[in-house]
Protein backbone atom coordinates (compact mmCIF):
# COMPACT_ATOMS: atom_id res chain seq x y z
CA UNK A 1 0.00 0.00 0.00
CA UNK A 2 1.26 3.72 -0.49
CA UNK A 3 3.00 4.66 2.50
CA UNK A 4 1.58 7.67 3.17
CA UNK A 5 -1.99 6.25 3.04
CA UNK A 6 -0.94 4.04 6.03
CA UNK A 7 1.07 6.72 7.74
CA UNK A 8 -0.94 9.85 7.47
CA UNK A 9 -2.54 11.05 10.43
CA UNK A 10 -4.52 14.50 11.80
CA UNK A 11 -1.82 16.57 12.97
CA UNK A 12 -3.39 19.55 15.11
CA UNK A 13 -0.52 21.14 16.68
CA UNK A 14 2.54 22.26 14.66
CA UNK A 15 6.39 23.68 15.19
CA UNK A 16 6.02 27.66 15.19
CA UNK A 17 8.58 27.54 12.28
CA UNK A 18 7.10 28.02 9.14
CA UNK A 19 7.57 25.43 6.19
CA UNK A 20 10.39 25.95 3.64
CA UNK A 21 10.13 27.63 0.35
CA UNK A 22 10.68 24.43 -1.55
CA UNK A 23 8.43 22.62 0.05
CA UNK A 24 5.88 25.20 -0.09
CA UNK A 25 6.56 25.82 -4.12
CA UNK A 26 6.05 22.34 -4.26
CA UNK A 27 2.89 22.38 -2.67
CA UNK A 28 1.73 25.47 -4.77
CA UNK A 29 2.27 23.46 -7.94
CA UNK A 30 0.78 20.49 -6.92
CA UNK A 31 -2.31 22.69 -6.41
CA UNK A 32 -2.27 24.24 -9.69
CA UNK A 33 -2.35 21.07 -11.40
CA UNK A 34 -4.80 19.40 -9.24
CA UNK A 35 -6.66 22.72 -10.15
CA UNK A 36 -6.60 22.29 -13.82
CA UNK A 37 -7.93 19.11 -13.65
CA UNK A 38 -10.15 19.48 -11.68
CA UNK A 39 -12.07 22.96 -12.13
CA UNK A 40 -11.27 23.44 -8.28
CA UNK A 41 -9.97 26.84 -7.04
CA UNK A 42 -7.60 25.33 -4.22
CA UNK A 43 -5.19 28.42 -2.64
CA UNK A 44 -2.43 28.34 -0.47
CA UNK A 45 -2.65 30.41 2.44
CA UNK A 46 1.05 31.52 3.88
CA UNK A 47 -0.35 32.61 7.32
CA UNK A 48 -4.12 32.13 7.73
CA UNK A 49 -3.63 31.38 11.32
CA UNK A 50 -6.23 34.00 12.06
CA UNK A 51 -8.79 31.74 11.44
CA UNK A 52 -7.65 29.54 13.81
CA UNK A 53 -6.87 32.66 16.45
CA UNK A 54 -9.64 32.19 18.93
CA UNK A 55 -10.26 29.66 21.22
CA UNK A 56 -14.19 30.35 20.57
CA UNK A 57 -14.50 28.21 16.92
CA UNK A 58 -11.28 26.21 17.48
CA UNK A 59 -11.74 24.68 20.66
CA UNK A 60 -8.07 25.35 21.49
CA UNK A 61 -7.33 21.81 19.85
CA UNK A 62 -5.06 23.42 17.00
CA UNK A 63 -1.98 24.97 18.03
CA UNK A 64 0.51 26.87 15.65
CA UNK A 65 -1.60 26.85 12.64
CA UNK A 66 0.16 28.51 10.13
CA UNK A 67 -0.32 27.78 6.52
CA UNK A 68 -3.53 26.63 5.25
CA UNK A 69 -5.07 25.19 1.79
CA UNK A 70 -8.12 26.77 1.25
CA UNK A 71 -10.57 23.77 -0.15
CA UNK A 72 -12.49 25.40 -2.61
CA UNK A 73 -14.48 25.89 -5.86
CA UNK A 74 -16.78 27.14 -7.90
CA UNK A 75 -20.22 27.30 -6.39
CA UNK A 76 -21.90 26.28 -9.17
CA UNK A 77 -20.42 23.10 -9.25
CA UNK A 78 -22.47 20.31 -8.75
CA UNK A 79 -19.87 18.08 -7.44
CA UNK A 80 -17.66 20.46 -5.52
CA UNK A 81 -17.61 19.23 -2.16
CA UNK A 82 -16.83 15.88 -3.36
CA UNK A 83 -14.20 16.62 -5.77
CA UNK A 84 -12.74 19.02 -2.96
CA UNK A 85 -12.73 14.99 -1.08
CA UNK A 86 -10.96 13.67 -4.09
CA UNK A 87 -8.04 16.02 -5.32
CA UNK A 88 -7.59 17.07 -1.80
CA UNK A 89 -6.26 13.94 -0.60
CA UNK A 90 -4.05 13.41 -3.18
CA UNK A 91 -2.42 17.17 -2.16
CA UNK A 92 -2.92 15.67 1.79
CA UNK A 93 -0.72 12.41 1.22
CA UNK A 94 1.76 14.32 -0.95
CA UNK A 95 2.00 16.92 1.53
CA UNK A 96 2.53 13.62 3.63
CA UNK A 97 5.15 12.01 1.36
CA UNK A 98 7.25 15.97 2.16
CA UNK A 99 7.39 14.76 5.96
CA UNK A 100 4.94 17.72 6.93
CA UNK A 101 1.59 17.21 9.16
CA UNK A 102 -1.73 18.15 7.82
CA UNK A 103 -5.42 18.12 9.63
CA UNK A 104 -8.74 18.53 7.40
CA UNK A 105 -10.76 20.93 9.14
CA UNK A 106 -14.44 22.03 8.32
CA UNK A 107 -15.66 23.00 11.45
CA UNK A 108 -13.15 24.28 13.85
CA UNK A 109 -12.05 27.41 12.22
CA UNK A 110 -13.02 31.00 11.46
CA UNK A 111 -14.25 31.09 8.16
CA UNK A 112 -15.45 34.80 8.27
CA UNK A 113 -11.38 35.52 8.60
CA UNK A 114 -11.13 34.27 5.01
CA UNK A 115 -12.10 36.35 2.10
CA UNK A 116 -14.03 34.14 -0.33
CA UNK A 117 -14.68 35.53 -3.85
CA UNK A 118 -18.69 35.81 -4.42
CA UNK A 119 -18.66 32.92 -7.16
CA UNK A 120 -17.13 30.68 -5.05
CA UNK A 121 -17.89 28.23 -2.39
CA UNK A 122 -15.21 27.50 0.58
CA UNK A 123 -15.46 23.85 1.44
CA UNK A 124 -13.43 23.53 4.45
CA UNK A 125 -9.49 23.91 5.00
CA UNK A 126 -6.84 22.20 5.42
CA UNK A 127 -3.98 22.72 7.56
CA UNK A 128 -0.17 22.17 6.88
CA UNK A 129 2.75 22.74 8.75
CA UNK A 130 6.01 20.87 10.31
CA UNK A 131 5.31 18.25 12.91
CA UNK A 132 7.43 16.98 15.89
CA UNK A 133 6.36 13.73 17.48
CA UNK A 134 2.83 13.25 18.11
CA UNK A 135 2.32 15.62 21.25
CA UNK A 136 0.53 13.88 24.13
CA UNK A 137 -2.85 15.71 24.38
CA UNK A 138 -2.06 14.49 20.19
CA UNK A 139 -2.00 10.94 21.59
CA UNK A 140 -4.87 11.18 23.98
CA UNK A 141 -6.83 12.79 21.11
CA UNK A 142 -5.99 9.89 18.34
CA UNK A 143 -6.99 7.19 20.78
CA UNK A 144 -10.01 8.67 21.89
CA UNK A 145 -11.14 9.12 18.27
CA UNK A 146 -9.50 6.25 16.67
CA UNK A 147 -11.22 4.21 19.22
CA UNK A 148 -13.11 2.02 16.47
CA UNK A 149 -11.49 1.92 13.27
CA UNK A 150 -14.62 -0.17 11.21
CA UNK A 151 -13.79 -3.55 9.80
CA UNK A 152 -13.79 -3.87 5.88
CA UNK A 153 -17.12 -6.06 6.61
CA UNK A 154 -18.49 -3.06 8.08
CA UNK A 155 -17.83 -0.22 5.18
CA UNK A 156 -18.95 -2.80 2.23
CA UNK A 157 -22.05 -5.02 1.26
CA UNK A 158 -21.85 -7.83 -1.48
CA UNK A 159 -23.23 -10.88 -3.15
CA UNK A 160 -20.14 -12.39 -3.75
CA UNK A 161 -16.89 -12.88 -2.37
CA UNK A 162 -14.48 -9.70 -2.60
CA UNK A 163 -11.72 -10.30 -5.01
CA UNK A 164 -8.40 -9.12 -4.75
CA UNK A 165 -8.59 -5.94 -6.33
CA UNK A 166 -12.04 -4.91 -4.46
CA UNK A 167 -9.84 -6.38 -1.12
CA UNK A 168 -6.90 -3.76 -1.90
CA UNK A 169 -9.25 -0.64 -2.64
CA UNK A 170 -11.59 -1.77 0.58
CA UNK A 171 -8.08 -1.69 2.60
CA UNK A 172 -6.86 1.74 1.86
CA UNK A 173 -10.36 3.20 2.25
CA UNK A 174 -10.05 1.96 6.55
CA UNK A 175 -7.45 4.45 6.19
CA UNK A 176 -9.14 6.93 5.07
CA UNK A 177 -9.59 10.35 7.07
CA UNK A 178 -13.31 11.21 7.91
CA UNK A 179 -15.20 14.03 9.82
CA UNK A 180 -15.52 13.64 13.18
CA UNK A 181 -14.13 9.87 11.96
CA UNK A 182 -17.71 8.45 10.99
CA UNK A 183 -16.45 6.78 8.46
CA UNK A 184 -19.45 7.03 7.23
CA UNK A 185 -18.90 5.62 3.34
CA UNK A 186 -20.56 2.47 2.07
CA UNK A 187 -19.33 0.70 -0.53
CA UNK A 188 -21.69 -1.89 -2.32
CA UNK A 189 -20.47 -4.72 -4.95
CA UNK A 190 -23.14 -6.33 -6.95
CA UNK A 191 -23.39 -7.94 -10.01
CA UNK A 192 -19.84 -7.20 -10.86
CA UNK A 193 -20.66 -3.57 -10.11
CA UNK A 194 -18.79 -1.59 -7.69
CA UNK A 195 -20.72 1.99 -6.21
CA UNK A 196 -19.83 4.17 -3.09
CA UNK A 197 -22.46 5.96 -1.41
CA UNK A 198 -23.09 8.33 1.74
CA UNK A 199 -26.08 9.02 3.70
CA UNK A 200 -25.45 12.47 2.85
CA UNK A 201 -27.15 13.98 6.26
CA UNK A 202 -24.33 15.88 7.14
CA UNK A 203 -22.14 19.50 5.67
CA UNK A 204 -18.72 17.48 5.49
CA UNK A 205 -20.14 13.81 3.70
CA UNK A 206 -19.69 14.66 0.45
CA UNK A 207 -15.94 15.66 0.96
CA UNK A 208 -15.54 12.58 3.04
CA UNK A 209 -17.24 10.06 -0.23
CA UNK A 210 -14.60 12.26 -2.61
CA UNK A 211 -11.79 11.09 -0.14
CA UNK A 212 -12.54 7.31 0.35
CA UNK A 213 -13.10 7.19 -3.58
CA UNK A 214 -9.41 8.35 -3.98
CA UNK A 215 -8.03 6.09 -1.18
CA UNK A 216 -9.50 3.03 -2.97
CA UNK A 217 -8.70 4.37 -6.76
CA UNK A 218 -5.17 4.71 -5.22
CA UNK A 219 -4.83 0.93 -4.30
CA UNK A 220 -7.49 -0.87 -6.85
CA UNK A 221 -6.04 0.56 -9.77
CA UNK A 222 -9.07 2.65 -12.00
CA UNK A 223 -11.63 5.45 -11.02
CA UNK A 224 -14.80 6.10 -9.26
CA UNK A 225 -17.50 8.32 -11.31
CA UNK A 226 -18.25 11.36 -9.05
CA UNK A 227 -21.55 11.72 -7.72
CA UNK A 228 -23.58 9.42 -4.84
CA UNK A 229 -23.40 6.07 -5.41
CA UNK A 230 -21.34 6.75 -8.08
CA UNK A 231 -19.33 3.36 -10.31
CA UNK A 232 -16.08 2.20 -9.98
CA UNK A 233 -14.38 1.30 -13.42
CA UNK A 234 -10.74 -0.32 -13.16
CA UNK A 235 -7.95 0.63 -15.29
C1 LIG B 1 -14.00 16.56 5.87
C2 LIG B 1 -13.29 16.51 7.20
C3 LIG B 1 -13.50 17.52 8.14
C4 LIG B 1 -12.81 17.49 9.37
N1 LIG B 1 -13.02 18.53 10.26
C5 LIG B 1 -12.31 18.56 11.42
C6 LIG B 1 -12.46 19.66 12.32
O1 LIG B 1 -13.25 20.59 12.09
N2 LIG B 1 -11.71 19.67 13.45
C7 LIG B 1 -10.82 18.66 13.74
O2 LIG B 1 -10.16 18.74 14.77
N3 LIG B 1 -10.67 17.59 12.90
C8 LIG B 1 -11.39 17.52 11.75
N4 LIG B 1 -11.22 16.46 10.87
C9 LIG B 1 -10.26 15.37 11.17
C10 LIG B 1 -10.98 14.08 11.63
O3 LIG B 1 -11.40 14.23 12.97
C11 LIG B 1 -10.02 12.89 11.47
O4 LIG B 1 -9.72 12.71 10.12
C12 LIG B 1 -10.60 11.59 12.02
O5 LIG B 1 -10.82 11.69 13.40
C13 LIG B 1 -9.69 10.39 11.73
O6 LIG B 1 -8.43 10.58 12.31
P1 LIG B 1 -7.10 10.56 11.41
O7 LIG B 1 -7.25 11.65 10.37
O8 LIG B 1 -5.98 10.83 12.37
O9 LIG B 1 -6.99 9.22 10.74
C14 LIG B 1 -11.92 16.43 9.67
C15 LIG B 1 -11.74 15.42 8.72
C16 LIG B 1 -12.40 15.44 7.50
C17 LIG B 1 -12.16 14.36 6.51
Amino acid sequence: MRSAIESRVSRRKFEKEAIADWEKENIISLINQLNEVSGLTMTFIENGSSAFGKLRKSYGLFTNVRSIILMKGKKDDKDLKEKVGYYGEDLVLAITDLGLGTCWVGGTFDKDELTIDSGEELACVVAVGKVAAPSFTEKILRSATHRKVKSMEERITSDQPLPQWVQNGMKAVLFAPSAKNTQKVMFKYENNILSAQIADDYSMDMIDLGIAKKHFDIEAGGKFEFGNGGIFHLK
